[in-house]
């Protein structure tokens, strides 16, 4: 009983191998795009890359305001070279070229 178990469920890892994904190219760059790394592109800039206030705060008594512009305009490129260089706060990922293009077109798509 045990070893059917065994085999079912190395006949179902292959299956997965198999079809290779169980969820859409879309649904794919939405994870990505909200969960990279465990740290969220959309928590800093929006969920579609709109753009946000991250947050508000008083420095030396003055009421200050953090937060991300578009970057929906960017060029692949500029948007790819943004990852790659040292940023002020925004976390550096280290995607690979192909994360970067499933981002950049989430980012593109058109709307639902
Ligand atoms: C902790 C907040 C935070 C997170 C998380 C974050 N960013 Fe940013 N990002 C920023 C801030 C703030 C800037 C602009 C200032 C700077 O350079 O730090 C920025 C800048 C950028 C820029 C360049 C914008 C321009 O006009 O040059 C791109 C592109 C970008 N982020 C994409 C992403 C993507 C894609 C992710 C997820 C993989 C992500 N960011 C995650 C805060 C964040």
């Amino acid at each position: 009983m045990r070893f059917s178990f065994f085999i079912l469920s190395l006949c179902l890892c292959a299956f997965a191998k198999e079809t290779d994904s169980f969820i859409t190219a879309e649904e794919y760059a939405q994870h990505l795009y909200k969960n990279p790394r465990g740290i969220c592109c959309d928590k800093c800039h929006g969920s579609k890359g709109e753009g946000m206030v991250i947050a508000n705060y008083l420095h030396k008594g003055k009421k200050r305001v953090l937060k991300t512009e578009s970057i929906k305009q960017l060029s692949l490129e500029q948007f790819k070279a943004a990852l790659e260089e040292k940023r002020g706060l925004m976390p550096k990922y280290f995607l690979t070229s192909s994360e970067v293009k499933t981002l950049y077109s989430y980012l593109h798509a058109p709307k639902e």
